[in-house]
């Protein structure tokens, strides 16, 4: 086989066989094939698109790139999780330990975030003490022991994807459907769980924005799963504004806290519990979705999603001593220059405004400030009045403030009349 009549083949849009897929991946891994031919294949296939079949045979390669974690000696159902990534999204940290104490086992890898998307760990590494970087057999035996566990991507898994994914992002081909599901599921199938939610988000602040396109992303993904033997489920749920009100990871730690004591903001208790739900009845646990919803819901109420998120936080280090969470030196609210309702946000930039105050890295590189970022008390459709605090920017030094601010108010967008329509949080559920 040879790599520039494979190309030749991407080049004139046809469809290459899953021999030939192997051949580039694992030429790429291996660095037989040049960074620059696997640059054209991946630009060639982000303009004239992959088959079904392509897309499931360059998943499979690139999950078998590198190492797969078996967990088949983790008694239980092992279920994982994905988020396409928003602002304020903080769900795993809520779902995983309700579907523990449900009796299933919740192991997840997650990512740290990067631009306006905050990530698990961070959020996480807010808690003094917390490691994230656990050893694939000390992993599994919390599983075991704990019903949970979510721990930093180890360097091994999914070698293609690290390649592939460097060079998408400097020759502007992330955004194809096909290799966002390649991407995303070759790392979930290395991963070995027996049940996978996703949750695909749309609006201004998700990775797709358009409605339609992320309901692509979710069927294709969830086809890709099937293909595989795993259960799977994609829901579409919005980014059209932050979920929940806190935005940053110690404050974000502190929302889950109050969701996990049976508080917390309505739209984030929602969107967590359905996907705790959606687990649920993907693993036989429960038969209708109205019901598992309820029982996620009482296992909260009963505080042992609580319990199940202190025995993780204890087990992986950390301090269950939640008043010690960093706090912010100052506080200052960002009020409403008019009165009105709120009528859009761009959400995305409610997120690097939460970045330039140190909650998140512009690039891998950069550290984050735990303490910092953003409360958004209001929401789509609510009335306020001029000077009504719309954020609070929660800082340890001015450096970036006026900028932050500039980006709120251009963010949070207040209009006279009564929205008429506002985007559903959970707009379908894939399965
Ligand atoms: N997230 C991923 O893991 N991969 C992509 O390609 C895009 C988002």
């Amino acid at each position: 086989m040879n790599i520039v009549d494979i190309l030749a083949k991407k080049r004139d849009a046809q469809a290459l066989t899953a021999d030939e897929i192997a051949f580039l991946v694992k030429g790429a891994v291996d660095g037989s094939i040049a960074d620059y031919q696997v640059t054209a294949f991946l630009m060639a296939g982000r303009i004239h698109g992959f088959t079904k079949e392509e897309t499931l045979a360059l998943t499979m390669e690139m999950a078998h790139s590198g190492e797969m974690i078996d967990l088949s000696d983790v008694e239980g159902i092992k279920v994982d999780k994905h988020s396409t990534g928003g602002v304020g999204d903080k769900t795993s940290l809520i779902l995983l330990p309700i579907i523990a104490a449900a009796g299933l086992k919740g192991a997840k890898m997650s990512g740290r975030g990067l631009g306006h998307t905050g990530g698990t760990l961070d959020k996480l590494a807010s808690i003094p003490g917390f490691r994230c970087d656990l050893a694939i057999d000390t992993f599994k035996e919390q599983v075991r022991k704990t019903g949970l566990s979510i721990i930093s991507q180890t360097d091994g898994l999914v070698p293609a994807d690290k390649l592939f994914y460097a060079l998408r992002d400097v020759t502007a081909t992330v955004d194809s459907i096909p290799l966002i599901t390649a991407s995303i599921m070759s790392k979930k199938l290395a991963m070995g769980a027996d049940v996978l939610v996703l949750d695909v988000k749309y609006g201004s602040g998700a990775l797709i924005k358009d409605e339609q396109e992320s309901r692509m992303l979710g069927e294709m993904m969830v086809e890709v799963a099937k293909g595989t033997g795993m259960k799977a489920a994609a829901m579409l749920t919005s980014m059209e504004q932050p979920l929940g009100m806190a935005v940053g990871n110690a404050l974000e730690v502190k929302e889950v806290l109050d969701v996990l004591h049976g508080e917390g903001p309505q739209d984030l208790r929602e969107v967590a519990f359905a996907i705790a739900a959606e687990m649920m009845l993907l693993a036989g646990l429960k038969q209708n979705r109205a019901e598992a919803r309820a029982y996620a819901a009482e296992i909260v109420q009963s505080g042992a999603a609580l319990q199940k998120f202190e025995q993780m936080v204890l087990a992986q280090g950390g301090s269950t001593e939640f008043d010690s969470l960093p706090v912010a030196e100052q506080i200052i609210p960002l009020c409403a220059e008019k009165a009105g309702y709120i009528g859009s946000f761009d959400t995305a930039a409610i997120g690097h405004a939460a970045m330039l105050l140190g909650a998140g890295r512009r690039k891998k590189t950069d550290s984050i400030d735990p303490a910092t970022g953003l409360i958004v008390p209001v929401k789509l459709g609510d009335r306020v009045t001029a000077e009504q605090p719309l954020a609070y920017l929660h800082i340890n030094n001015t450096e970036n403030l006026q900028d932050a601010c500039r980006m709120l108010k251009e963010a949070i967008c207040i209009q006279e009349d009564v929205p008429q329509k506002t985007a559903p949080l959970i707009l379908d559920i894939i399965n």
